[in-house]
């Protein structure tokens, strides 16, 4: 794994990157402002003794810089007053901006960091349709969906490839894509050693079918954001260039705000679409993330 990252990343950022994996990442919330403010949810932690600190790109978000006690077991969290969540998982629903009336599809929705977020966003409003293959991961869903008062959601135990049978066209798809989950080794060390390059390869395929058929339920001029938690090109920009290099009706676009690096538009020798420098890396080393891919796709027709 490691001279792969020094092949697309050079020397110097692969030790930077190696050794910022090994910091600790601090905890952060979003905050459910569906029911209560940010303002109102910092008195109450700080009178608890918490510590906290506003994230630049999420205003209703905060870096907890001090933890008295565990941040799962607190009345505002139980009470779903806010979601824990690692910053960068909170970009892809604010990137992909779901209004009240949309229809809006998660295709691999569970345990539902991201699908409470656009129902935040959505302000519970519109209709937003929650996908996951995994039996086991429901009742998590479900409970976070209860938890944050969540009710313009329906869930759907089902393989996301088989979407078109729902006969749904969507104005925006969420695809937080199952991958190796090599960008989160600051959060789990024991990802250093679990993954190897046929892993990478498999999900591969998997990404690249779900996209296709995401892309097929999209409305003219809907959305599609493509997300992993894995900085493998295999598994982000290759992933764009084999699909979409057969797709007229589909192009990448900008996102609003820079908070990454630019998508690679070379892997190895492989020169790849130039559209693609449009997605978005994000690395422990830069940006004090997870390693995180971002990439929004707009259907032209
Ligand atoms: C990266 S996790 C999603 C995390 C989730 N978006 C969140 O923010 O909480 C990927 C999810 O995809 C689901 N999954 C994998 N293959 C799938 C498929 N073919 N169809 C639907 N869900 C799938 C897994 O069960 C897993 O829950």
């Amino acid at each position: 794994m490691i001279e792969r990252y020094i092949k697309f990343l050079g020397i110097d950022d692969t030790i930077k990157l190696l050794k910022a994996n090994e910091k600790p990442l601090n905890p952060s919330i979003r905050v459910n402002t569906l029911k209560i403010s940010g303002a109102e949810l910092k008195k109450r932690l700080e009178q608890k003794g918490f510590e906290l600190e506003p994230i630049d790109w999420v205003p209703y978000a905060f870096k907890i810089i001090k933890e008295t006690y565990n941040l799962g077991s607190t009345h505002e969290f139980l009470q779903g007053y806010y979601y824990l969540q690692n910053i960068a998982s909170m970009l892809p629903s604010i990137i992909l901006d779901p209004n009240p009336n949309d229809i809006v599809i998660d295709m691999c929705a569970a345990p539902g960091s991201k699908a409470t977020h656009l129902a935040q966003l959505m302000k519970n409003q519109g209709t937003l349709i929650l996908i996951d293959r995994n039996r086991n991961r429901i009742p998590a869903l479900e409970t976070n969906l209860r938890r944050m008062g969540i009710i313009n959601s329906i869930v759907l135990n089902m393989d996301a490839k088989d979407i078109s049978k729902l006969n749904i066209k969507a104005d925006k798809i969420l695809l937080d894509a199952p991958c190796t989950g090599e960008g989160l080794i600051r959060q789990d060390p024991t990802r250093k050693r679990s993954k190897r390059l046929r892993d990478i390869e498999k999900m591969s395929k998997i990404q690249k079918l779900l996209l296709r058929v995401g892309l097929k339920v999209l409305k003219p001029g809907g959305k599609l954001l493509y997300s992993t938690c894995s900085i493998a090109p295999e598994e982000n920009e290759i992933v764009l260039n084999d699909i979409l290099q057969d797709e007229s009706d589909f192009s990448i676009i900008k996102i609003n705000n820079q908070y990454g690096i630019n998508g690679l538009t070379r892997f190895f020798e492989n020169a790849l679409l130039e559209e693609i420098k449009l997605s978005q890396r994000l690395y422990p080393h830069l940006h004090d993330t997870i390693g995180f891919f971002l990439c929004l796709i707009k259907r032209k027709n």
